[in-house]
């Protein structure tokens, strides 16, 4: 099992993009793959799953139930709020808004994904962390449960904002708790080549190489086609096959697997 975080504190980079089209691909090259939504905001559980057909989420595993009497008292397992997507070997454990009172749990808690996906996710050859949009307490326990940590960018003026914050959050969990933490690196996003702006924020992100390890060199392209997939539940290798964001994500696919000294297809795969 290898724990992948995806991450950046800025909204809109593609964190969810990414995790989603990326874990698709694993699962489409034989993988057996998880998805762990961590954002509160949901957004990669409603692109795959809705909401009637899951009771449990990562709220329910992660947060203390109030002891009440006539109320479930233990937090539920991983395990049991696992459910299936609609592309095969991947699956997902969802999550809604109740996971934002995470960030005012107690610290100890902090532990519980890591120890959680320890036990329940061991058959799982991959495990993508989508994570929330903002320095807390989800990103740091996502932190402390991966052993990569993939940074998604938004190619623009902006994009490399808030880069050396995150960094210094990656290096604070490293010495406090997880000192084999890596990054896998940087994945420019939203790229379009028309502009002069994307070429200049690969060149200036190439800068600040030290500090983020890795540039893939696939620029994930800005394509409606990559907006629209979620919307028909599949992944957009599936949804337009022939475009060109597919060769996009199937290419990118190759480089993460590259990195991660996986072979390209997994080997027992029946496709
Ligand atoms: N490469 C892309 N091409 C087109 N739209 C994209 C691309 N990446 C992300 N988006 C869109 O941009 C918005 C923000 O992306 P999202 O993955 O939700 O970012 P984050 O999770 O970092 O907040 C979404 O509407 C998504 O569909
Ligand atoms: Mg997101």
């Amino acid at each position: 099992m290898v724990v992948i975080a995806v991450a950046n504190q800025k909204g809109g980079v593609g964190k969810t993009t990414i995790t989603r089209e990326l874990s698709a691909c694993c699962a489409l090259r034989g993988y057996q793959v998880l998805s762990v939504d961590c954002d509160p905001q949901g957004n990669l559980t409603q692109s795959w799953v809705k909401s009637d057909l899951y009771e449990g989420t990562l709220a329910h595993v992660l947060i203390e139930p109030e002891a009440q009497p006539g109320q479930r008292r233990e937090p539920l397992s991983l395990f049991d709020t696992i459910v299936e997507t609609p592309v095969k070997n991947l699956d997902l454990v969802p999550c809604d808004i109740r996971l934002a009172r995470f960030e005012q749990q107690p610290e100890y808690l902090m532990h519980r994904l890591k120890k959680q996906l320890l036990e329940h996710a061991h058959g799982y050859d991959l495990v993508f962390i989508d994570c929330p949009p903002q320095l807390g307490k989800l990103l740091t326990a996502a932190l402390y449960s991966a052993h990569f940590v993939l940074i998604p960018c938004a190619a623009d003026a902006m994009g490399l904002q808030g880069l050396a914050d995150l960094s210094h959050t990656i290096e604070q969990v490293r010495s406090n708790v997880n000192a084999d933490l890596k990054t896998l690196g940087v994945v420019v996003n939203l790229y379009k080549p028309t502009r002069n702006l994307s070429a200049e924020s690969r060149a200036a992100i190439e800068d600040v190489l030290p500090m983020v390890n890795y540039v893939f060199d696939t620029n994930i392209h800005d394509y409606a086609k990559i907006a629209e997939a979620p919307s028909q539940q599949l992944p957009v290798v599936l949804y337009s096959e022939e475009h060109r964001s597919a060769d996009l994500f199937w290419g990118f696919t190759d480089e993460i697997l590259d990195r991660l000294k996986l072979s390209r297809q997994k080997l027992s795969a029946v496709r």
